[in-house]
């Protein structure tokens, strides 16, 4: 692995769905950089527990410790933030992740189905997000780790803006996060707060995996990508470090899509 280069040090990072795929990749990578992080999870306390520990035993990264909290619970998510500031004193990096599928045709989509991705993919990263806003305010600059008063890193996905037949909750909960974060970006650009969102494409994760899976599933995912490989968890991990660091400092309000071309609309390679 390589070398981190510390650029989060004395920063504390919350990552939610920090348990597997992406949201542990992401913990990883940031606390490789020097920042303690909270691992966030819903189930699988062990698991949680095993990613907190190796991040904190590699002396080359900051602390880290597993936190239990429904996102979509306003009130779980007050006490992960309360916890997270009562444990590492504030928090400088929030990375809403946590997200869920619970796929289906439209017309057989049951309510249940459609408010649940909902009040997990949105609501979860608007209750994060509003946390995080009040932290930053209540606590003030801190000019000795960072230039920005808080950042904030929405993950969304490629279906922000590629419809998903057969996923239309998923893909009006990852549009609406596209314009959550714009939001927040223009209401808090002024107090250096910076909002900003990752798509990643194909990533070879659990919420895939009858995907990846499958050869002939993966061939076909493959047509979609023009770089012809499915993403890893690390794709989206180094791409949150950076967006996370004051490296990326003037870069506010943009969705950055990490997915192999995937919406460069490999379909008109030979045809339209
Ligand atoms: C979904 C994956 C899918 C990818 C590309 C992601 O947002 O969660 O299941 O493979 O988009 O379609």
């Amino acid at each position: 692995m390589q070398k981190p280069n510390n650029r989060l040090a004395n920063q504390t990072c919350i990552v939610t769905g920090a348990n597997s795929g992406i949201g542990e990749a992401v913990a990883t990578a940031i606390g490789r950089d020097g920042a303690n992080v909270v691992i966030n999870y819903v189930s699988h306390p062990e698991i949680a527990e095993e990613i907190a520990h190796k991040i904190s035993i590699d002396n080359l990264c900051g602390d880290a410790i597993a936190i239990k909290c429904d996102v979509s619970k306003e009130s779980e998510v007050i006490a992960l933030f309360k916890q997270t500031i009562n444990h590492f004193g504030t928090v400088d990096i929030c990375v809403p992740n946590a997200g869920l599928q619970r796929d289906a045709a439209l017309h057989e989509m049951e309510l249940k189905d459609w408010q649940l991705v909902l009040d997990v993919n949105l609501t979860g990263q608007f209750l994060c997000a509003r946390e995080a806003i009040r932290e930053f305010l209540h606590r003030g600059m801190r000019p000795e780790v960072s230039r920005s008063l808080g950042k904030i890193i929405q993950m969304s996905s490629v279906h922000q803006l590629i419809p998903w037949a057969g996923h239309a909750n998923y893909a009006a909960s990852k549009g609406a996060i596209n314009m959550l974060m714009q939001s927040i970006c223009q209401e808090y650009a002024s107090y250096k707060i910076r909002c900003n969102s990752i798509a990643p494409g194909a990533i070879q994760t659990p919420i895939n995996k009858n995907v990846w899976g499958n050869p002939e599933a993966l061939n076909d995912l493959n047509k979609l990508i023009p770089y012809k490989r499915i993403g890893v968890p690390e794709d989206i991990g180094s791409t949150a470090v950076w967006l996370a660091s004051d490296e990326s400092e003037y870069i506010n309000g943009t969705t950055i899509f990490v997915d192999g071309g995937m919406t460069c609309y490999p379909g008109f390679t030979t045809n339209g």
